[in-house]
């Protein structure tokens, strides 16, 4: 896990336009090189092969203060204008953010910050790392239970489990006295863990819960921060997508999450969660 008063990374995701890999490739090359000739630090550029078209450029920074002579670097600015040309480009992680000069709360945030703002820090500096963080008491504790009670890892790689099933299982515990609308969710944490909600209703309807926050919630409270994929499923021909609500505190803590849609007999599509929330607001912007 960063610390975020130490680290000095910054992850930017770039999904790169058709045909225009090649291009991209050579000016990754470029601002990589400028950053280790002027002695900002070292870049890298990582290719998600699970996401066509979609890169990581990761930038391990020297200190603080040179990272921001490399944002002040026309030479850096020309190539960063071309990138944005022929990429779409989210900076997911801000390793050199400062919390000098801060309320004492702001400084907690940005110590959490580089955590809470997507998974995919999380899922490369801490697989599984919210687990060890609880100890081997919830083990202990767990061993002496009955198993099933809590949310338990199911397999050691992410992607195994069928979460659709998970999820059409937790929906039979949603309590909708009101819509009848009944909706299950099924987290996967990126050790594998699953973690299931349904919605949860209110004689005064505001205070409902649906089964995304109810999973994500359990899931935090359990010690899991870092996630891979959410099922959603309810009744309906078409797919239920997540409310807003929801999709924000889905991307706060768990990032560009999969998520997947479907009803009781069929998957009715899959998602990245930045594209169901474009233009996010979230902790790099405060
Ligand atoms: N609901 C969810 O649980 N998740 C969704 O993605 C959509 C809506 C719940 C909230 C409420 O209990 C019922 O469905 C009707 O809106």
């Amino acid at each position: 896990m960063i610390d975020s008063d130490q680290a000095r990374l910054s992850v930017s995701l770039v999904d790169v336009k058709e045909g225009r890999n090649a291009e991209f490739l050579s000016l990754a090359r470029d601002l990589a090189s400028l950053i280790v000739r002027q002695r900002y630090g070292r870049a890298e550029v990582i290719r998600d092969e699970a996401v066509p078209q979609r890169y990581y450029i990761v930038r391990h920074w020297t200190s603080a203060d040179a990272a921001e002579q490399c944002h002040a670097d026309k030479d850096v600015q020309a190539i960063t204008a071309k990138l944005y040309e022929l990429s779409r480009v989210t900076h997911v992680v801000n390793g050199v953010r400062r919390s000098e000069g801060r309320a004492p709360m702001d400084d907690r945030r940005s110590r959490v910050e580089a955590d809470r703002r997507s998974g995919f820090d999380r899922r490369v500096n801490d697989p599984g790392g919210s687990r060890s963080a609880l100890g081997g008491s919830q083990s202990e504790r767990r061993r002496g239970r009955d198993r099933r009670l809590g949310p338990r890892r199911l397999r050691d790689r992410p992607g195994q489990v069928d979460l659709v099933a998970a999820a059409r299982r937790a929906r039979e515990n949603a309590d909708a006295a009101f819509s009848h609308f009944k909706v299950g969710a099924a987290l996967e944490t990126a050790d594998g863990t699953v973690v299931a909600g349904c919605n949860i209703e209110n004689a005064t309807y505001g205070l409902t819960m649906c089964a995304e926050r109810v999973a994500m919630f359990k899931a935090l409270s359990d010690g899991h921060r870092a996630f891979a994929r959410i099922a959603i499923v309810a009744d309906t021909e078409a797919p239920t997508p997540p409310c807003g609500a929801c999709r924000q505190v889905l991307w706060e803590f768990g990032g560009n999450l999969e998520v997947l849609l479907a009803n009781l007999t069929v998957e009715t599509g899959t998602h990245r969660l930045q594209d169901l929330l474009p233009l996010p607001f979230d902790a790099r912007l405060l």
